[in-house]
């Protein structure tokens, strides 16, 4: 949260699980969408917070699986565990809060009196989160009865039902609503709060972050019906929260869209990137575009190679150098002879590219040096390299975009590093 030293302009909560990740798009095209869209025009000067239900583990598993971006602050195991920055620093004051009126041990006594909860997985009991599975026409029942019975015994609790099917129990004070409250609470303090925030999901526990005052709401569209039926007993006239009709992260592109939030087309919706020319030089735009740009072309799916490669020639400095992360130094002139050999090597695999976390800094007056991580994936294999850049606005119209002049990437840990088919 250090990172901005003001306000963000918006921030973006949202659920992971059939909201920002979709499950049901093998090519991930929505959150890739999304991803292309943050990184160009939000990620300088806003702020990203994933919230899930998901405990550290599954939440780690997932990134694994699916093109996720990082976020700057991330709330997991529903708004119990709150944690900053890549590192996942945590948030001790909201663990000490969420200590009020909770005891773990008489959770967990009471609820083996029903025989109709099924434990989840030991990794999803969490300090402050127990959760089960019930059946949908049981659900209601039980709550009621469970919830009387946690009275008894002294404590305040929330019970949640998610997804028709989870149930969780966690300390009242707890959930994601809360956790984004008590989030606003902590910028505000510091002169931070952010100008929009817009919140997203799609099930039962992501109805309590439409609740938090001045948020803007999106239920994207295969939103579950126990969060559809919550809206429409609770929230059916607020103008704030709207149903959108597309799924996942084109229901919160779309959000954008609609609460003219900022800029809300993504550089991949482009289907000519020479045609996406800008009056002004913008470092962030030109690496999401150049990456786009490769991963159409080993993928065969440019329509005027000799084109785009003159127009690249151009804008790849004759002196500039690549390092690559096996340490090995090529000129950019072996660089566009090696890109005439990749073209469409791609073609027919399921190959992605996106970055993360680009962040410019100008180091004078026509120069600027780009961190950010380079991720692909084919089929389920992803590879990351930390990469830095440095882009120049000499010699150069805005309207050909910025020269490149040194590129230098490096392994991050986990990334197979005898990857044999890894450029740029
Ligand atoms: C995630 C968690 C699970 C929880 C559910 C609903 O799937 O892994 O423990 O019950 O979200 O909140
Ligand atoms: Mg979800």
């Amino acid at each position: 949260m250090d990172r901005l030293t003001g306000s963000a302009r918006l921030m973006i909560v949202s659920d992971l699980d059939h909201t920002m990740v979709d499950h049901h798009d093998p090519e991930n095209l929505s959150i890739l969408r999304f991803n292309a869209l943050w990184e160009a025009k939000y990620r300088h000067d806003s702020l990203l917070v994933f919230s899930t239900g998901r405990s550290p583990t599954l939440y780690k598993q997932l990134r694994k699986e699916k093109p996720m971006l990082t976020p700057d602050i991330t709330i997991m195991s529903v708004g119990t565990e709150i944690t900053y920055g890549n590192a996942m620093v945590p948030d001790d004051g909201w663990v000490d809060f969420l200590n009020h009126k909770w005891d773990k041990k008489i959770v967990t006594e009471e609820t083996s009196k029903f025989p109709e909860l099924t434990l989840q997985s030991e990794t999803e009991q969490r300090p402050h989160k127990a959760s089960f599975y019930v059946k949908k026409e049981k659900a209601q029942e039980i709550m009621t009865n469970l919830s009387e019975s946690l009275v008894k015994q002294g404590l305040d609790v929330k019970i949640i039902y998610s997804g028709g099917m989870d149930l969780d129990i966690l300390p009242q004070g707890a959930g994601k609503g809360q956790a984004l409250a008590y989030l606003h609470k902590k910028l505000k303090a510091e002169g931070k709060l952010p100008q929009n925030t817009l919140a997203c999901g799609d099930s039962g526990n992501d109805a309590e972050l439409f609740t938090i005052p001045d948020v803007h709401g999106v239920m994207v569209k295969n939103a579950q019906e126990e969060l559809l039926q919550w809206h429409a007993e609770n929230a059916k006239d607020n103008p704030k929260i709207i149903h959108a009709d597309e799924r996942c992260a084109a229901g919160i592109i779309q959000a954008i869209g609609h609460f003219k939030l900022g800029p809300n087309t993504s550089p991949r919706d482009l289907p000519d990137l020479l045609d996406a020319k800008l009056d002004h030089f913008d470092p962030a735009y030109e690496v999401v575009k150049f990456y786009l740009f490769l991963e159409r072309w080993r993928r065969a799916e440019v329509e005027t190679p000799e084109h785009y490669l003159n127009n690249l020639k151009a804008v790849f400095s004759p002196a500039g150098l690549y390092v690559n992360p096996f340490g090995i130094e090529q000129s950019f002139d072996d660089v566009i002879g090696k890109l005439k050999d990749c073209y469409g090597d791609k073609k027919g695999k399921q190959y992605r590219v996106w970055v993360d976390q680009v962040f410019p800094v100008q180091i004078d007056s026509n120069t600027w040096l780009v961190k950010f991580k380079k991720l692909d994936q084919t089929g389920e294999e992803q590879q990351c390299c930390y990469t830095t850049a440095i882009l120049s606005s000499k010699d150069v119209e805005p309207s050909q975009g910025l020269a490149w002049v040194h590129v230098h990437q490096t392994w991050m840990d986990g990334s197979t590093s005898d990857a044999k088919d890894w450029f740029l």
